[in-house]
């Protein structure tokens, strides 16, 4: 019987500030969510203190300065209450960096939520959120962006390919009964958490109506890519079997239909635990890189973009080739995954059309009712 790979303390996003320099995109993202959260907030009961936590902050540098928007609207609008602000991720996240961005010690320090408002408490958490992170009805708004499609644990390593939406069926299959799961504890953790009135808005990875994913819209299949020049490797002979299989993303983009499922039943334990949706959306933000690089025209050559592109894949995808080839000395393993990223650019560089990573996301809008069924 194969065992469950469990990941929490190896995933990771590239850290030292890396991740936030590399991904406008996740940031656009973000940034775009601002008047939605600022809606929210009108509508949460106005308790002495305003709690705030986002889940899967990385180092903190895509979402401060939706935060620090937010923040100041608060303040214009004469909402001068004491703030706390929980960052959350996996204890292998970079919460140093994170903690020095929101001082502006480090990153963009016009977004830095500690030099620019007073009344507002930064604190960390470096547990996952599967798990309830915060005190019964403690959290007035819980956010989250593109991180709750890395499930808990990992059910198999991937035979012929790195991700689930391009798995075989048992694989798929295997990953989606994880994903289901995952999801009820992320919402059973969140109902626990926030009071009465409060709300949890994410923004989550998943599959469109037509079949879109994160580096699948049309253009070239990102994944495919990266299956690409990882088997590259293993045929070579510079990685080993269980190496070209170990590189398995420990994701699972669901569909609306399944991010939706919880809330359709009024006597699943999520509704009976009093969340109800108040909205879900898909949205495709297109890829920065790519919109940058067609508006420079003739002042961007191909391989410049190519090194603009694949350095915004890497800050995310990294961990996942570093992590197959564990065991391995350090510079070996830099070496290889250097090569790989190295295949990718200068496919791009050799014929940039079609390369890009745009997202898709899911944007769910979830309230805590009074009127919960358990306690
Ligand atoms: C792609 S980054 C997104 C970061 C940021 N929210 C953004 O939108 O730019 C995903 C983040 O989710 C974190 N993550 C993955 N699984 C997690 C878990 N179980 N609990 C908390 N954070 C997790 C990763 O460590 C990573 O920092």
């Amino acid at each position: 019987m194969k065992t469950r790979i469990n990941t929490q303390a190896t995933l990771s996003m590239r850290g030292a500030g890396y991740y936030s320099e590399r991904t406008a995109g996740a940031r656009d993202v973000i940034n775009n969510a601002g008047p939605m959260i600022q809606a929210a907030i009108e509508e949460i009961p106005k308790d002495k203190i305003l709690r705030i936590a986002d889940f899967g902050a990385a180092d903190g540098g895509t979402s401060n300065q939706m935060w620090d928007n937010v923040i100041s609207k608060r303040r214009k609008a004469g909402d001068c209450r004491q703030i706390e602000m929980l960052y959350t991720d996996l204890p292998s996240n970079d919460f140093s960096s994170l903690f020095r961005m929101m001082q502006g010690m480090q990153g963009n320090s016009n977004f830095a939520l500690q030099k620019n408002h007073d009344n507002v408490f930064v604190h960390g958490c470096g547990t996952g959120f599967h798990q309830q992170l915060l005190s019964n009805s403690s959290l007035h708004l819980g956010f989250s962006a593109t991180a709750m499609h890395y499930v808990s644990s990992k059910p198999v390593e991937i035979p012929n390919h790195v991700h689930a939406a391009c798995a075989d069926i048992n694989s798929k299959t295997a990953f989606a009964k994880q994903a289901a799961v995952d999801w009820q504890n992320i919402l059973l953790a969140r109902a626990a958490e926030l009071v009465p009135g409060g709300r949890f808005i994410c923004l989550n990875f998943g599959i469109d109506a037509e079949g879109r994913y994160l580096g699948n819209t049309g253009g070239k299949h990102m994944f495919d890519h990266f299956h690409k020049f990882w088997r590259a490797l293993y045929e070579k002979g510079s990685i080993t079997k269980s190496e070209y299989e170990g590189a398995t993303f420990v994701q699972y983009y669901r569909t609306m239909e399944e991010f939706c499922a919880p809330f359709s039943d009024p006597n699943s334990d999520v509704s009976r635990a009093g969340l109800v949706l108040k909205s879900s959306s898909t949205k495709l933000t297109k890829c920065p890189y790519e919109a940058a690089f067609h508006d420079a025209g003739e002042g961007m050559s191909n391989r410049e973009y190519a090194e603009s592109l694949i350095p915004t894949m890497r800050s995310w995808s990294e961990t996942v080739f570093k992590t197959a080839l564990k065991g391995r000395d350090s510079s070996e393993i830099n070496k290889i995954v250097d090569d790989f990223y190295q295949a990718y650019s200068d496919e791009v560089a050799a014929d940039p059309k079609g390369h890009a990573m745009d997202y898709v996301h899911i944007i769910l809008d979830i309230e805590k009712t009074a009127a919960s069924m358990s306690s």
